[in-house]
């Protein structure tokens, strides 16, 4: 079905480009017309623009859809499965180390201090000290 995204998209631009255009002519031959100002028949657009334009924008959407690829996994351990397994094709000049784990930030980042700890080695070392 790709092969069909890309002339319904352009197919569905031009019937969107006619749908403006004939938009743009009624308004101009209407407000340079005479015959009948007053008539609201005159000023509005006609239904069948209306139409033009709603179907040519759903050709519009259908062909972008059918162009997408495959929809990326939102989950978060899925995509990082992914990547670790495939690699990521969309950084190029990122770290190779970081590009194949995603996790890798978070695994290699240092614990909390632990301040008790601190505190009574410190202690620790003072009472050595004497
Ligand atoms: C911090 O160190 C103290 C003393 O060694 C220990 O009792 C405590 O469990 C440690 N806390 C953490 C979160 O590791």
């Amino acid at each position: 079905m790709a092969w069909l995204s890309r002339p319904l998209t352009v197919i569905g631009l031009v019937i969107l480009a006619h749908g403006c255009y004939s938009a743009h002519e009624h308004t101009v031959l209407s407000s340079t017309s005479v015959q009948h100002p007053t008539s609201p028949s005159a000023t509005s657009l006609p239904l069948d623009i209306y139409i033009e334009t709603i179907a040519a924008t759903l050709l519009i959407c259908l062909g972008l859809v059918l162009g997408s690829g495959t929809p990326e996994p939102i989950q978060w351990h899925t995509w990082a499965g992914k990547i670790e397994r495939e690699g990521d094709s969309t950084s190029g000049d990122a770290d190779k180390e970081l590009r194949s784990n995603p996790f890798n930030a978070l695994e290699a980042r240092s614990g909390f201090i632990n301040i008790s700890k601190l505190r009574s080695d410190f202690v620790k070392y003072q009472q050595l000290g004497k």
